[in-house]
């Protein structure tokens, strides 16, 4: 008993240590990774890989050494991924599966497609998603709709496949891809899309209060990133706090890496950003939306 507990001490130390030092040096932490080839003979699956986070998550976890499970829509893009990254890694696997998230039951077959093929999953990350929503009440409801449908709907579908697979496994790792938009109800074109985000937090964190419940060894992972500069958001003026996708993909596979419950990233500034959020009245939140 006594040693369960030192061990349990030393290990949340040990995690809590892990999460500081990938939250404030990202790309240091995943060289001392990249080192150790911690991916060696696992498994992730990205949908979304085509473009932007869902791609440059790929490139980072293939230098890591994983297997990799990617599906879109555009499977030319990612069959270029696929070439790219076994030229550049060639001892990992690399297979791709087109998939329209907003076809539900093509999620189960393809989630499911991808395990047979791989036997196992270690961890899956919902990414697919889109950011076209508008004011609500101007008439725009498809387009807010469609937005919440692919961010919420299809992201419960991945997240019902994915568990479904865990669940079968007795192991794994569920993360989502949510968005600093989920800290606070916002204005204009982020209302319906941040309201989407806010959703799948939530969901997220059910699942991981059922596996506390339950006590099955998955985790699950909810990102929060800032504002990250890639095809959602190409056509937008400065945004604040923005940085380039390698800076944001380095950020949010540090965070995966130390399988935190929940991360807004990158950690400078969004973690004290988000705090803020929270907390600071409407007014003030709308001046950084
Ligand atoms: N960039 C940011 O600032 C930011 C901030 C917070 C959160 N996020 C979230 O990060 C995730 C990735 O976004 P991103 O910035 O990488 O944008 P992106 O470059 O536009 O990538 C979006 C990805 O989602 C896929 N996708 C969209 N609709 C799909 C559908 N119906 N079926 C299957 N795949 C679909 C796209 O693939 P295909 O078009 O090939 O299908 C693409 O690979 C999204 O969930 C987004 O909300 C982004």
């Amino acid at each position: 008993m006594k040693n369960t507990l030192i061990n349990l001490v030393t290990n949340s130390a040990k995690h809590s240590k892990n999460q500081l030092f990938s939250a404030i040096q990202p790309a240091r932490y995943l060289k001392g990774l990249n080192k150790q080839q911690v991916g060696r003979g696992k498994t992730i699956l990205i949908t979304g890989a085509s473009s932007g986070l869902g791609e440059g998550m790929a490139k980072i976890f293939a230098k890591l050494g994983y297997n990799l499970a990617i599906c879109a829509r555009r499977t030319d893009r990612l069959e270029n991924l696929k070439a790219k990254l076994l030229a550049q890694y060639p001892d990992i696997r690399v297979e791709y599966r087109v998939l329209d998230v907003s076809d539900y039951d093509a999620i189960f077959t393809v989630f499911d497609a991808f395990a047979a093929d791989f036997g196992h999953i270690d961890r899956m990350v919902v990414n697919a998603g889109i950011g076209d929503s508008r004011r609500i009440g101007k008439g725009r409801f498809d387009t807010n709709r469609r937005t919440v449908e692919i961010n919420f709907v299809s992201a419960l579908a991945q997240c019902e496949a994915a568990m479904n697979i865990f669940r079968a496994q007795n192991s794994g790792h569920l993360v989502v891809i949510s968005s600093m938009s989920a800290m606070r109800g916002l204005p204009k074109h982020l209302t319906a899309y941040g309201a989407s985000k806010a959703g799948l937090a939530h969901l997220a964190e059910g699942i991981r209060a059922d596996m506390l419940l339950t006590n099955l060894p998955i985790q699950v992972s909810t990102i929060y990133p800032g504002y990250v500069r890639t095809e959602i958001n190409e056509n937008a003026k400065p945004l604040p706090f923005e940085v380039d996708a390698e800076t944001g993909t380095t950020a949010i596979v540090a965070a995966i890496e130390t399988r935190v419950n929940e991360a807004c990233v990158p950690s400078l500034p969004w973690s004290i950003v988000g705090q803020a959020m929270k907390h600071l009245p409407l007014q003030v939140v709308n001046k950084i939306s």
